[in-house]
């Protein structure tokens, strides 16, 4: 088994590239099939997503514009805690059609920050593409229009995807070893 270590924890491979490589290719062809005649703008969610995101986009068809998001803590005084601002969003989406594209939906908290932002834009339509599902992690249960690959409830590291900053550039997904 192909192990890797970083800082203190280690990591088993855990989706090849030839997997990575089918999933793109399965949201790509419903992507060309549901957007044959129409336009769309593409907007992906800072830093994880910068992989799936360049991958996919090589394999559309469809007229499309893309730009790239991310959500910016601060503290705000809200009970809740932390309160993330969606920022770079300097397209008119007003009455366009739009996916978001992530790099994996786990809680749900993040999506849905980002869609409750999003429609105050007023955007004629909004799909969320994940490249990665944790389906058992899910609170919100938003709706997802396309899903790479759903994974169980491991932390995992690769594509684009950090732990504490790190292993975003590895090709291929590795989740943590049980210790
Ligand atoms: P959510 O708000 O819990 O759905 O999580 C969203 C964000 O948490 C994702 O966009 C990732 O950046 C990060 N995340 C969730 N699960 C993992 C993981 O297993 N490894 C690395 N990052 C993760
Ligand atoms: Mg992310």
């Amino acid at each position: 088994m192909k192990k890797i270590k970083i800082l203190d924890k280690e990591f088993e491979i855990f989706i090849n590239k030839k997997e990575i490589e089918n999933a793109l290719n399965k949201i790509a062809n419903q992507v060309n099939e549901d957007y044959k005649d129409k336009e769309v703008i593409f907007l992906g969610i800072l830093n994880g997503s910068f992989m799936f995101a360049s991958d996919l986009f090589k394999k559309l068809k469809v007229k499309a514009k893309i730009t790239f998001l991310k959500l910016a803590s601060y503290d705000g005084a809200s009970s809740t805690g932390k309160v993330k601002r969606l920022i770079g969003i300097n397209e008119v989406i007003e009455d366009k059609n739009l996916i978001i594209l992530e790099d994996i939906v786990d809680t749900g908290i993040t999506i849905d920050h980002i869609i409750r932002q999003l429609k105050g834009y007023e955007p004629k339509e909004i799909k969320i593409a994940s490249f990665l599902y944790k389906p058992d992690s899910d609170k919100k249960k938003i709706p997802i229009d396309y899903i790479g690959i759903e994974i169980p409830n491991d932390f995992i590291v690769g594509y684009g995807l950090d732990y504490d900053g790190y292993g975003r550039n590895l090709e291929e997904i590795y989740k943590i070893c049980d210790s």
